[in-house]
């Protein structure tokens, strides 16, 4: 038997594969269920006690052989595809992204009111219908509701998705005291039809600032220095009256058309001017509704769409660019690092 088993090993260093294939039909050959192995094995069992040591040994060895023969073939192979690799190549460029153009505007906005010490406040994007609507002047009923066409949680008409962040400033005002100087990042939702100009959800930076002698003087400077560091030192603001149940006075605030330096083109419609958001002195009742002294303290707050201003000061012309996640549109902003 101890001859019968050298044979098979010699056989076994002798043999040579061509395919993965051959291995398969080898390791089958030797290690399968009736394969070589297994015969003898089962031979082992009829053999001389005294000869069970050796040829057991002898079992084992071949057993070793065979599975060595076997990784051997799966080594060179991967050893051949190894030596394919060229580690002295240089490395491929490593894609590394680039930050979304709504981000970087939205942290421009932030350096500029943070450079003034304005702090950043945030809130919920569900919300109730006080903190949205009732303690802005706004009660049920009120025709101004209609300017923001609002989302409502069907089950309960008194909770909704934000439509604007001075909710995020009536919860600042109640947990703070004047002097408040706090701008509110975040998304807001509108129940309106997608398209270039307007979209469901959006993102708004709101301002406020709260303290004795206030003034509107006050916010057209801070809003000058703003447009100024926004698109450019040269740029002049405009000032239209406008209506919003929260300010009085309230204004809408333009500014000078970065495309065609003021001189008229087709993004500003011949006019020079682009607006950019909102703005007005606090309504004492809005004040008085949050818990803060109308007679002692004044202030202003203004709001702002981050996707109008990106769409302005990259002349991006459908808002909806925004949303689609391009990447031959993303890329086209500056890297993140
Ligand atoms: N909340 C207003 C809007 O979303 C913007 C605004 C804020 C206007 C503060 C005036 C003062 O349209």
């Amino acid at each position: 038997m101890k001859q019968k088993i050298s044979k098979i090993i010699k056989e076994v260093d002798s043999f040579s594969f061509n395919s993965l294939e051959e291995v398969e039909e080898f390791r089958l050959k030797y290690l399968g269920k009736s394969g070589v192995l297994n015969s003898l094995f089962s031979d082992f069992k009829n053999i001389d006690a005294k000869e069970k040591k050796d040829v057991g040994q002898a079992i084992n060895n071949l057993k070793l052989t065979v599975k060595n023969k076997v990784s051997s073939f799966s080594t060179t192979k991967t050893m051949k595809k190894a030596s394919a690799i060229d580690l002295s190549k240089p490395i491929k460029n490593n894609n590394l992204g680039s930050k979304h153009p709504l981000s970087i505007v939205e942290s421009e906005i932030i350096r500029v009111f943070s450079s003034i010490g304005f702090n950043i406040s945030e809130g919920p994007e569900i919300e109730d219908d006080w903190h949205n609507f009732t303690a802005l002047n706004t009660p049920k009923e009120h025709p101004a509701r209609d300017m923001q066409d609002t989302f409502f949680i069907q089950s309960d008409p008194d909770i909704l998705l934000r439509s604007h962040t001075s909710s995020v400033q009536v919860r600042h005002m109640q947990k703070n005291k004047p002097p408040i100087r706090t701008i509110s990042p975040g998304r807001v939702y509108r129940n309106e039809a997608i398209s270039a100009r307007a979209h469901c959800l959006f993102h708004q930076v709101e301002g406020l600032y709260i303290d004795t002698n206030v003034t509107f003087a006050d916010l057209k400077q801070t809003l000058l220095f703003f447009a100024k560091e926004l698109f450019g030192e040269k740029t002049k603001i405009r000032l239209r009256p406008s209506y919003f149940p929260f300010t009085e006075p309230s204004a809408e605030v333009d500014v000078s058309c970065n495309i065609c330096s003021g001189k008229g083109c087709n993004v500003c419609k011949n006019t020079g001017y682009l607006e950019i958001l909102g703005c007005g002195m606090v309504d004492p009742k809005v004040l008085e509704n949050c818990g803060i002294d109308s007679k002692k303290y004044t202030g202003f707050a203004f709001g702002m769409g981050v996707e109008r201003i990106a769409m302005l000061k990259y002349h991006v012309s459908d808002l909806r660019l925004f949303y689609e996640n391009d990447i031959r549109f993303l890329n086209q902003f500056s890297p993140s690092i």
